[in-house]
């Protein structure tokens, strides 16, 4: 009777359109619009079931209202492919056998590709896995800026440049999106760090915030139209990121009018009334450390369950808090599980393995290949040239897709580096370890179960009756490595590899170094070994991927989305002392301010060992004089600036013209450079292409401190073109008037 009620005064107060609304109401009509919809299903909610969306059910799902068949909202992680089933209440594994999914490489190779296009297949695909396990929200793309080659949790993000990883983002939350599951980018924000990441307080100037560490995350909610964004761990500013006043109602919600759902990290929320005034819409983890302690089904504990409730009978919160967050969950929800247009979604199918090695194959980088030392290997392997070839190093046969945090997976397929050598070279291959780690455990270091003078020994041993040596290194994803929850406690290459390298060095030069990591290393051997390749995490197609770039299959075209400083200090975090990094346990100031990465290396002048944007290919470019259009832009004018790039070698290669700008004389301190666009171009052997871009005022821009705005000062400003950020080739000045 109730019900009949209010479909009549709906159709009354709705009009004539709505009369089908007497049989379907509106909240479950596909056809309404989205506020519609909304609307309808709050005027039929009780305050109890609109508080009970506002926290989770289980480790990985939040309520919805049984009685209305509104379902809930099943999340999971990201970003690299869609985590293993977990227990409804603690974080085992659930054991399911049919959620062995398809690992895409980490999103640090992701970024190195410079491609949007690869970001598009990439966010498809990993949607469709998503979907297809019945996913409402993916948990990634993490955006975090890379600030220190020691957080744990780089190789879940997009590089140091706010510019690069804008423009990779989006594609990528697009692509999942279109699957009607949404894209949850995280953590939001300045989560730069794995040390006391619950709780430090991390204090920057305005500046920073906007031109740096804000970026990425706007472009995903303004241009990619993220449906969801998650909380990271630490405080800014004096409160909880998850709860912050400044990140979520000022900025989030009110300069970038995002009307999507802000979920914790999990364990993210800490305080009733700081969650229900300063942004907070789903808490999730809470009583479990974000991890594995707490007390048991303790949801109603949750600081927006019981004491929510409480607090909005007793008037102690304004009930428009209520209305507000339960629409943005509904929203998510119509967006999502109640959105009955989505596609199916597909698992593990060929399609997505060609998106993880075409992925892989354009992110990895041939950081070094000196093709005219006589000493030593260079890329392409001319496998003819070869009788044996012995490979070296753990990572060449170790699942890289375990540990590391929540970003593990379980996968149906993960091939080696060692079986990708082998399929080119068959029985020209032969293996031995070399070092070993411990298993991938995620809170401790584990000693390895080899004797590890006894591999090395026998490495060196093989090295010196072999012709080549293929060594497959790098961090992995333990404890203290590429892993969530601890930060890298050197520079160094781990486990002994620096030892076992020089010692193979002493009886063989020839060496080729395929490097796995979601971070810089030092690289103390650097001069005698020609030809290294930084290869990230690959994902299933892993010894595939590096196998067709090492047999010059596939032409390497990854550009590096961070620096590789020479040493530790010469990072711009690295170089204020403990409070700058990680801070004194309860604070942390970024004393670099904006001369993060590249930006503190040009300013500076301290080489990078390897500069951003630096890649190496099996073909040359030759760059003719950029040109502009005009010496002179003024309002809203734009530049096009045109260059031709010719390739000058001898096969088909693709190259990432990449141009940045610099204010000549400003009244702030400005980096020498900025990124500002970039384009990839594929060309034939003799092939030229003149590049175009077209540069406004925002590109001029800087976040002024005193104006509380972006402003471009009139003045001089000079253009530079290249093929890295110090590998420059052309440039051109321009004035703003
Ligand atoms: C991580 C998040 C992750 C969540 C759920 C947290 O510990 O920081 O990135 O999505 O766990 O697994």
């Amino acid at each position: 009777m109730k019900l009949k009620l209010i479909y009549a005064a709906m159709a009354l107060t709705m009009g004539a359109a709505s009369l089908k609304a007497q049989q379907v109401p509106a909240y479950l009509d596909q056809k309404q619009p989205i506020e519609v919809r909304v609307k309808d299903a709050l005027s039929r909610m009780t305050l109890e079931e609109k508080v009970k969306l506002c926290s989770a059910q289980s480790k990985f799902s939040s309520h919805g209202v049984p009685r209305l068949g509104i379902p809930e909202i099943w999340m999971s992680d990201g970003p690299h492919g869609v985590r293993e089933e977990i227990l409804w209440d603690s974080w085992g594994n659930a054991e399911w056998t049919n959620d062995s999914c398809t690992a895409f490489p980490a999103l640090t190779c992701l970024a190195a590709t410079w491609n949007p296009k690869m970001s598009a297949i990439y966010g498809k695909a990993v949607g469709e896995e998503a979907r297809y396990r019945r996913k409402d929200v993916l948990l990634g793309p993490g955006v975090n800026i890379y600030r220190t080659p020691l957080n744990g949790r780089n190789f879940e993000y997009m590089g140091e440049d706010p510019y690069l990883a804008s423009i990779m983002v989006v594609p990528y939350v697009k692509g999942v999106q279109s699957n009607g599951v949404s894209a949850c980018v995280k953590h939001y924000a300045l989560n730069n760090q794995e040390v006391w990441r619950g709780n430090i307080d991390v204090e920057l100037s305005d500046r920073a915030l906007n031109e740096i560490y804000l970026p990425a995350f706007k472009a995903a909610i303004v241009d990619g139209g993220s449906w969801s964004i998650m909380g990271s761990y630490n405080k800014v500013r004096g409160e909880h990121a998850c709860h912050n006043d400044l990140l979520l109602n000022k900025i989030l919600k009110g300069e970038w009018k995002f009307d999507g759902c802000v979920i914790t990290d999990w364990g993210g929320a800490h305080d009733t009334k700081e969650a229900v005034l300063n942004g907070l819409d789903i808490e999730m983890g809470s009583y479990t450390n974000g991890l594995s302690s707490g007390k048991k089904f303790a949801y109603d504990d949750y600081y927006l369950a019981s004491a929510y409730l409480k607090g909005l009978k007793d008037g102690t919160y304004p009930m428009s808090t209520i209305e507000d967050k339960a629409s943005r969950i509904l929203r998510l929800i119509f967006r999502t599980a109640m959105n009955s247009d989505r596609p199916w979604g597909s698992f593990t199918n060929e399609e997505h393995y060609t998106v993880a090695r075409t992925v892989a194959q354009e992110g990895i980088v041939l950081l070094k290949n000196e093709a005219d030392k006589k000493k030593g290997a260079v890329l392409p392997l001319d496998a003819s040239k070869y009788r044996s070839i012995l490979v070296v190093g753990e990572n060449a046969t170790r699942r890289l897709t375990e540990g590391g945090g929540s970003s593990v997976l379980k996968v149906k397929k993960e091939v080696s580096p060692l079986a990708g050598l082998q399929a080119k070279f068959g029985d020209k291959i032969k293996y031995t370890m070399g070092y070993a780690s411990g298993k991938p455990v995620y809170d401790r270091e584990m000693k390895p179960g080899f004797d590890t003078d006894s591999l090395r020994k026998e490495a060196v041993k093989q090295a010196a009756e072999v012709d080549l040596i293929i060594f497959v290194g790098g961090l992995n994803k333990n404890n203290f490595q590429d892993c969530e929850n601890a930060d890298r406690k050197s520079l160094a290459l781990p486990f002994g590899q620096n030892e076992l390298i020089n010692d193979m060095l002493k009886v063989n030069k020839n060496i080729v170094m395929v490097l796995l990591s979601g971070n810089a290393v030092e690289m103390p051997w650097i001069k005698s070994i020609p030809s290294i390749l930084q290869a990230w995490y690959p994902g299933s197609e892993s010894g595939n991927a590096i196998a067709d770039v090492l047999t010059g299959e596939v032409n390497p075209s990854g550009k590096l989305p961070f620096s590789f400083p020479v040493k530790l200090t010469d990072n711009a975090a690295h170089s204020f002392g403990t409070i700058s990094y990680p801070g004194d346990g309860v604070k942390e100031v970024y004393k670099e301010d904006i001369l993060v990465g590249y930006r503190w290396h040009d300013t500076k002048k301290i080489p990078a060992l390897f500069p951003f944007g630096h890649g190496l290919s099996y073909t040359q470019f030759k760059y003719g004089k950029a040109v502009a259009d005009k010496k002179t832009i003024s309002g809203s004018e734009e530049l096009t600036i045109t260059i031709p790039v010719k390739n000058v070698g001898k096969v088909k290669g693709k190259e990432v013209v990449q141009l940045y700008i610099g204010d000549e004389k400003c009244s702030v301190l400005r980096p020498v450079k900025e990124l500002k666009s970039f384009q990839k171009i594929e060309l034939a052997p003799g092939e030229e292409q003149t590049v175009s871009f077209k540069i406004g005022q925002d590109a001029l821009k800087f976040f002024s401190e005193t104006a509380h705005n972006w402003l471009a000062e009139p003045g001089a400003f000079k253009v530079y073109i290249g093929s890295s950020s110090t590998d420059i080739r052309s440039t051109v000045d321009f004035v703003l008037n």
